[in-house]
């Protein structure tokens, strides 16, 4: 949540330098934006509200800047709560990505002999440093000093007209150094650095950076001391390409789900041998994951279990303790994460660590913070997911985990061409004017609606979960997805005349108990969606599907396409649902 960007280069760049830098890290948050440009001793701030995408800025080049695109967490969405924030002095510009949880406190210490101009908890930094300048005339030693005494985690970045430098601190959110053409660069992600260079730093937490004319430099927050850096040389590459024709990247990246499941059979059976071998090894073994990645592991609880006869545990990042007692040095925990870097699973994968148990990441993130703290990697290398949604990143992790159940179970080129025939079927899906035309149909009819349920039972249950989120996202709608053996213990008070239940029925699990949940809720006036193979009494409406080793990647691309056109209906911005931003880095 929130993008910071920066540089500091031998000769005097303008301001689209540091626009286009931020327009790679929109996804971290849409709210405001903001840009520091220092030259020759001055500071010039421009900051709006709304999305960088739109951002339009006529400062003076300069050559050091700092910009920063914001999620709101403490105060509004308002220009003056849009980062840079600068101090009383006009010296410093400072851009933060995290949390102060000390801000009141320090505020009310602060507030006497400080101006401040802004309800956000970042502010308190930026005083903070001005007050430690007294004392320390360099920026990096006023920046430590400044930053110990703050709570919470968090990445901050200072820029100072005085010096022309930049200093910054990490101890929780994401932050990637680089240096070429004899410019040094600074970023929340190093997609943002990759039109300048490819050779990048990743800092860690307790790592402080210092950017100047000269040159850089790693430092332990610690002591101040010199640190040896790492290079890592990026060489992937960011997928600069547009929208291809299409109007979202939604809609994209559901299209583009064939190729992934392609890619993923091709060239991912020997990470999924390596992981396939931890689990062997492992004793306990817990999945974890946030929202989408959560439900992925949840869908992976039961491909493992009915495929390879192996039971694990799956738990919401956040939601960890309860299966703490059991880690230990034989417990593998898998943690499932497209950005890699959000924090609760963070947190998560580090007590685990903690208790002797081995790491398995599961990410689309090669570099991020997950990738770098686990034991094993599975990059599910499905490209860059730009809509906020996830879409692929869901389908390749369910299609990693299916390929690791089939080594378990001794069979992994069955599951390599069960892929494949799966890509070639959703191809036929997404092209088939039929369903795309009843998706649009029904899109119309449950547009105007307030709730919406989603019935699953056995392995489609996760399904419900995933599609629920899907359609909450991005159109504002209440969905709830249930297991359908549940409905008559609560779930079906909920049912009034005309409510849309959405009942996945794609293959023969448990589908006679999915049918009478469906007529259960008809008889009570519900409007019965299926996703069946064939049309059936129970369900009103049916969105065919083929159903068979496909039907989990079905169902995703029909609900996923139905959360899309249900959005467009009632005009909600696909690719950056209100509220959302795609990486959750603070708590
Ligand atoms: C997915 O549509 C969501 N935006 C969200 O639930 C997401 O899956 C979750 O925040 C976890 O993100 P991660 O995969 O990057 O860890």
């Amino acid at each position: 949540m929130c993008g910071i960007y920066g540089f500091v280069a031998p000769e005097r760049r303008d301001s689209d330098t540091v626009l286009a830098g931020l327009r790679y890290l929109e996804y971290r948050g849409y709210d405001s934006w903001g840009v520091a440009m220092a030259d020759s001793g001055g500071l010039a701030v421009d900051k709006d509200i709304g999305s960088i995408a739109s951002a339009r800025t006529q400062l003076p080049p300069a050559r050091a800047a700092l910009g920063h695109t914001r999620w709101a967490t403490h105060g509004g969405v308002t220009q003056a709560n849009a980062h840079p924030h600068v101090d009383c002095t006009g010296r410093f510009a400072l851009i933060h990505n995290g949390i102060v949880e000390n801000y009141a406190e320090l505020g009310s210490r602060l507030r006497r002999p400080h101006q401040f101009r802004s309800q956000t908890d970042t502010e308190v930094l930026v005083h903070l440093l001005e007050e430690a300048t007294d004392s320390e005339d360099n920026l990096l030693e006023a920046l430590l000093a400044a930053f110990r005494q703050v709570q919470g985690l968090s990445a901050v970045a200072v820029l100072d007209a005085r010096s022309g430098q930049i200093a910054a601190v990490k101890n929780g959110s994401p932050l990637v150094v680089g240096w070429g053409g004899q410019a040094c660069y600074i970023a929340s992600d190093p997609v943002a650095l990759l039109d300048h260079t490819r050779e990048v730093t990743f800092v860690e937490d307790g790592q402080a950076v210092w950017l100047t004319p000269d040159g850089m430099s790693l430092h332990s927050m610690a002591t101040g001391q010199r640190l040896q850096p790492q290079v890592r040389h990026v060489d992937w590459d960011a997928e600069r390409a547009g929208l291809n024709g299409y109007p979202h990247f939604m809609l994209k990246e559901i299209h583009e789900q064939p190729d992934v499941l392609r890619r993923i059979a091709e060239t991912k059976q020997q990470e999924a041998r390596a992981l396939a071998d931890a689990i062997r090894d492992a004793g306990d073994v817990i999945l974890v994951g946030c929202g989408t990645a959560h439900h992925a592991a949840l869908s992976a609880r039961y491909t493992l279990a009915e495929i390879a006869g192996r039971a694990v545990v799956a738990s919401v990042a956040s939601e960890l303790s309860p299966s703490l007692p059991s880690i230990g040095a034989d417990s593998l925990i898998i943690a499932f994460s497209q950005s890699g870097e959000t924090i609760d699973v963070l947190e998560a994968v580090r007590e685990a660590r903690s208790r002797g148990a081995r790491i398995a990441a599961v990410t689309n993130a090669e570099g991020s913070a997950l990738d770098r703290f686990a034991d094993l990697t599975v990059l599910l290398g499905c490209g860059p997911e730009r809509c906020v949604l996830a879409t692929k990143s869901y389908t390749a992790k369910l299609a990693i985990m299916q390929m690791v159940a089939w080594e378990l179970a001794g069979d992994l080129a069955r599951c390599v061409e069960g892929l494949r025939a799966t890509a070639s079927q959703l191809e036929v899906l997404l092209d088939r004017e039929k369903i795309g035309r009843r998706i649009r149909e029904t899109a119309q009819l449950i547009a105007g609606d307030q709730h919406l349920f989603i019935l699953g039972r056995g392995r489609n249950y996760p399904l419900a979960l995933e599609a629920a989120l899907k359609i909450k996202e991005v159109t504002y709608m209440h969905a709830e997805g249930f297991a359908s053996g549940e409905l008559k213990h609560g779930v079906i008070a909920l049912i009034t005349s005309g409510t849309p239940v959405i009942a996945l029925a794609p293959d023969e699990c448990l589908r006679s108990e999915i049918l009478s949940a469906a007529a259960e809720v008809r008889a009570r006036g519900a409007l019965t969606i299926g996703l069946s193979p064939s049309a059936e009494p129970e369900l009103e409406i049916n969105l065919p599907v083929d159903g068979g080793e496909a039907a989990p990647y079905e169902i995703a691309v029909v609900t996923q396409l139905l959360a899309y056109e249900t959005a467009r209906l009632r005009g909600c911005d696909p690719d950056k649902p209100r509220n959302l931003a795609k990486s959750v880095t603070v708590k």
